[in-house]
């Protein structure tokens, strides 16, 4: 089937009463006021601070100015009948030094939000760690200690504690993959470290934060909320007289290793003999896998493209990063480094040279069905990067991001008629924001931001989206 085919672009589809559909954000990619209100630096101010690590010198230092214009933001939401807001709170405005005192103004920021959210009927989905590691933690040793499992444990519990009156769900981690193997081994992202053995180590300790998390969150939150996680599956194809082997070794690295111990207690055997090379994972510890294997509501599902992967058995010169998020250096695939080369993907594409392909996404919907027939699961994000042009009348036509949109809702939509449990649907983005490496250079907003004069504009496939939204069917 092609990438690009009509099979994937259905209007009239209709979803089942009840669906969520909702919007994501980070709180580094929008808020600004990053030196407001008791709030430190995180690993992301300092890396968007050191010259030559993001596109343009671009930090978010004021990103959308979310800080101060959530009202108006908020409000934005309602018009578009969003029935849930995916936000992630900074955990150095809630605990700035990473450990010790705790900033009563941070807390009150989200406490403000999630008050709004509630009063405009929007259910608010929290994320407590998307990427914004404070500093002093990373000065310490960063995700590849397990001091910094500690101090997140901490902090879910400050955070249940303040609002697990009112949150509707949890969300431990966003993209612990990117966290471990492209903050500490590839070094593409904050902290920039290149370290194969410490991504591995920093893989358990955001699996062990996760599931002490989801247990401090749950011995706090006085509502009723819903505990989930959210990873970014690879959907893989090998290449080459090896293709099945290089699948293998992708979906082990990438997705096995979290799915295995958050959701089945254990450490798939072949992740351990991939990586021998690298770590003996004597970081784990007795009752660490009990500790992360917690029961979760939803699992949360991030999906943009997909990968090709050839294997070399050891013997290839080439450059072997996966293009995903990758800027230059390191191995985003620890103990795999020389054997797996990632290969262009046919096309088409978006700003990100991405593929586009819808497929994918009902592929891994119906494979995680397979794999973890029990559990519900939800896609948290999912959207895509054009270079938008402004019309003369001040509207923004993007309809590659609206047709992007609409192909991927029905490849869920088709992937729910299969049996699949999805509950609901988050597109990234609510607004154009600062897109990590890539700065304010990449736009994924449904709602285009000006960012000299930060208006806010709600573009073509913002107008559509709201129509999906309140319907319940896609659009025309
Ligand atoms: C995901 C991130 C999100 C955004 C999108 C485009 O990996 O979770 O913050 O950058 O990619």
């Amino acid at each position: 089937m092609r990438a690009g085919s009509d099979d994937y672009r259905d209007s009239g589809l209709v979803f089942p009463e009840g669906f969520t559909f909702g919007s994501a954000t980070a709180s580094y990619q929008v808020e600004g006021a990053a030196q407001e209100d008791g709030r430190l630096p995180s690993i992301w101010d300092t890396f968007s601070m050191t010259p030559g690590r993001v596109w343009n010198g671009d930090t978010g230092d004021v990103a959308c100015d979310h800080y101060h214009r959530w009202e108006s933001d908020l409000d934005l939401m309602k018009d578009l009948g969003l029935d849930a807001y995916r936000f992630s709170i900074a955990w150095p405005r809630i605990v700035p030094a990473g450990t010790g005192a705790v900033n009563q103004a941070g807390i009150d920021f989200y406490s403000r939000l999630v008050d709004g959210l509630l009063e405009r009927g929007i259910r608010p989905v929290a994320t407590l760690y998307h990427w914004d590691l404070p500093q002093p933690l990373e000065d310490a040793g960063g995700w590849p200690v397990r001091a910094t499992a500690d101090a997140f444990e901490r902090y879910a519990e400050i955070m249940g504690a303040a609002l697990g009156d009112r949150i509707h769900t949890w969300t431990t981690l966003n993209e612990p993959w990117c966290s471990a193997y492209l903050g500490y081994g590839q070094g593409g992202h904050a902290p920039g470290r290149a370290e194969p053995a410490a991504a591995l180590a920093a893989v358990h300790h955001l699996n062990l934060a996760h599931g002490r998390a989801v247990q401090a969150l749950r011995a706090t939150s006085t509502g009723d909320p819903e505990y989930s996680v959210t990873l970014n599956f690879h959907v893989a194809r090998g290449r080459g007289p090896q293709a099945a082997e290089a699948v293998r070794r992708v979906e082990a690295l990438a997705n096995r290793a979290f799915t295995g111990p958050m959701l089945r207690g254990e450490y798939p055997a072949d992740l351990l003999e991939d990586t021998a090379s690298v770590t003996d994972w004597s970081f784990v510890q007795d009752g660490d896998l009990e500790a992360i294997h917690q029961p979760i509501d939803v699992l949360g599902v991030n999906y943009y493209s997909t990968v090709t992967a050839q294997l070399w058995d050891g013997v290839s010169p080439r450059q072997m990063n996966d293009g995903h998020k990758a800027v230059a250096g390191g191995t985003a695939w620890p103990g795999s480094d020389g054997v797996l080369e990632f290969l262009e993907q046919p096309g088409p594409y978006t700003a990100m040279g991405w593929n586009i392909a819808p497929e994918g996404l009902e592929e891994l919907l119906l494979s995680l069905r397979e794999q973890f027939p029990d559990q519900a699961l939800m896609v948290t994000e999912n959207g895509a990067a054009f270079d938008d042009e402004v019309a003369d009348d001040g509207s923004v036509p993007d309809p590659e991001r609206l047709d992007y949109l609409r192909r991927h809702f029905t490849a869920a939509h088709r992937a729910m008629q299969q049996g699949v449990d999805l509950r609901g649907y988050f597109v990234w983005s609510l607004l154009d924001n600062f897109e990590w490496g890539y700065g304010y250079a990449k736009r994924f907003g449904i709602v285009r931001v000006d960012f000299d004069t930060l208006e806010r504009t709600v573009k073509q496939s913002g107008e559509w989206y709201a129509r999906l939204a309140k319907t319940g069917t896609i659009p025309e």
